[in-house]
């Protein structure tokens, strides 16, 4: 064996989506591109039935998908059968990465305990502003002339984990709620494959909610 065979462990990577899923689609691009090395996309889970990002990653991409209703089921009730799903398509803690790319749900404490620092988020603001729901209109209403988008780990609180990359985008004259959220989205396409990317070559550190990229 040569000095370069160093054969890395593929990480298993899930996306929760409710929707669209344009940033899974970018992620799922980046994989098939060689832009994102050392991932293998196990399965994408919606709660919605109806999500377009479904088709887009079984048609597409010829990746397997699962619809987990959320039908009333609060917090763990729900969570549990995720994880459930995420570990029967081998995304485990140890050798998982769950990424959230527009799931509009909150999980529970017990779901980011067990994927610590292995789940994470795509915001469409430069957190810690504007964390929650429409991030581009609060930023609009408020007046800022920066907004952006923040890729982050996902902690028990909202949009409220470790940073690991932003990117700056402008608020220009004349901007509306639509306007700025597709220059966000353009960015967050960019922004989310090479989160995953670094995340995947071993490459992201954590010091308690310091993140560095070695
Ligand atoms: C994106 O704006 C993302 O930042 C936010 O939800 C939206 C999801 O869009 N978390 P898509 O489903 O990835 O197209």
């Amino acid at each position: 064996m040569g000095e370069s065979s160093y054969i890395r462990d593929l990480i298993n990577l899930a996306m929760l989506i409710s929707g669209r899923g344009s940033n899974m689609d970018a992620i799922l691009a980046a994989i098939r591109s060689g832009r994102i090395k050392d991932a293998k996309p196990c399965i994408v889970i919606s709660n919605k039935p109806g999500a377009a990002g479904l088709k887009i990653a079984s048609e597409k991409y010829g990746i397997p998908t699962k619809v987990v209703p959320s039908d009333g089921l609060k917090g763990w009730q729900y969570d549990q059968i995720v994880v459930t799903t995420l570990h029967e398509f081998g995304v485990t803690p140890e050798s998982g990465l769950v990424c959230l790319a527009g799931f509009m749900r909150i999980l529970s404490p017990e779901f980011v305990r067990q994927y610590k620092m292995r789940i994470m988020n795509i915001h469409p603001a430069l957190l810690p502003s504007f964390p929650g729901l429409h991030a581009q209109k609060q930023a609009l209403d408020y007046g800022v002339k920066v907004s952006g988008c923040t890729v982050h780990f996902v902690d028990e609180g909202m949009d409220s984990g470790p940073v690991i990359l932003q990117k700056a985008v402008p608020v220009i004259e004349g901007d509306n709620e639509e306007s700025l959220s597709a220059r966000i989205l353009e960015q967050e396409h960019k922004l989310y494959p090479e989160a995953v990317s670094l995340f995947c070559e071993g490459r992201i550190k954590i010091d308690d909610r310091r993140v560095s990229i070695t």
